[in-house]
């Protein structure tokens, strides 16, 4: 552990180092960021595949691209963010447009949260309290980040003393070519994911669970990322590249795969598993170089890829997605891994 840097209040903000084998991966309590993970690829060179500022002032600066941040109390987005919960109204204040986006305008990723050292990794401890953001109950969340042989694992739980709606995810953006190596466009992805949920044009989903098939959002197969992305598709077109919530196949609940990304040139893989039901693939499509990153390299469009592991968008509102109401006296769990290996 060490202390990256203070925030304005002149809180310190400690910075933990996991290593295990090749990859190194660093974490911090403010808003929980994954702040860099190196791993090698397939002749042993390391390269920072996750964006990232050098900084921690990069990072407490507002707006910023959420590059690695743990999002909550409600990731992604909440139409006109509101939603009733046992017959009353709740208003999270908008701030993507006339919705919702990542918790309000001061979500989770701005706190500096408390943190504990656990056996391969760290545990960090936030506690948002009765209407925080518009949001009922107070609500304690925890992050654990561990790494174990080239897998680095989330492990999410919360628990809330009044009912409440919670999504957290980690939105991290990742480009295996390197973090200063331009676009993710030549990266080859497989998603498992049969459905997705198709969006309007404030990106809030429409209801419905639709097929993959025959449209640019196919990653059934492993395809190019950038091979569809300017398709005369209408989905496509309202979100200006990839920005959808997908239906990870299998039981939400159990670990299962969601996501693989493979670098042709140099073989680094990322493998994907999430316990969540949906995953927002997002390719950084409103990066407009206003931040610039680790390398003094300007972030612009594409340069990273999301796979935020998250409840569908809007669920508050959607009673026929799953259910994203914790209620007193239960145990919010989640867990997704993320594992750098190579293909030869
Ligand atoms: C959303 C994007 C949004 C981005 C902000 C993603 O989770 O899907 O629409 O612009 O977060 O960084």
């Amino acid at each position: 552990m060490a202390i990256w840097g203070h925030t304005a209040d002149g809180t310190a903000v400690p910075i933990y180092t996991l290593t295990s084998g090749q990859v190194e991966v660093r974490v911090m309590a403010y808003g929980a960021h994954l702040v860099s993970v190196r791993a090698p690829d397939r002749n042993g060179k390391m390269a920072d595949v996750a964006l990232g500022f050098d900084k921690l002032d990069d990072y407490l600066k507002v707006p910023n691209p959420y590059l690695g941040a743990i999002v909550g109390r409600y990731g992604n987005r909440i139409a006109r963010g509101q939603f009733t919960l046992d017959g009353k109204t709740y208003q999270i204040p908008v701030n993507n447009g006339p919705n919702a986006l990542h918790g309000g305008p001061k979500g989770f990723d701005r706190y500096v949260w408390q943190s504990q050292e656990v056996p391969g990794g760290v545990e960090f401890t936030h506690v948002s309290p009765d209407g925080d953001m518009g949001f009922p109950g107070t609500l304690t969340a925890h992050v654990k980040y561990t790494l174990t042989g080239n897998t680095l694992r989330i492990d999410y739980s919360a628990t809330t003393d009044r009912d409440t709606v919670l999504n957290l995810t980690n939105h991290a953006y990742f480009n295996l070519n390197g973090d200063d190596q331009g676009t993710i466009l030549n990266l080859k992805m497989q998603l498992d994911a049969d459905k997705f949920t198709p969006v309007d044009a404030g990106l809030i989903p429409t209801g419905e669970l639709a097929p993959v098939a025959g449209t640019p959002l196919d990653f059934r197969k492993p395809e190019i990322i950038g091979a569809r992305i300017d398709d005369n598709n209408e989905q496509m077109k309202l979100a200006g590249g990839y920005d959808f919530n997908f239906v990870v196949n299998g039981t939400p609940g159990t670990l299962r795969p969601a996501a693989t990304v493979v670098d042709p040139e140099n073989g680094r893989k990322l493998t994907v598993e999430t316990t969540q039901p949906g995953v927002q693939f997002y390719t950084g499509n409103f990066l407009d170089g206003t931040f610039t990153g680790r390398h003094g390299v300007q972030y612009t469009k594409h340069m990273g890829f999301c796979l935020e592991t998250q409840h569908f968008p809007d669920s508050p509102n959607r009673p026929d997605f799953p259910s994203t109401e914790l209620k007193p006296g239960h145990t919010f769990h989640s867990t997704t891994t993320f594992t750098f290996s190579v293909v030869k």
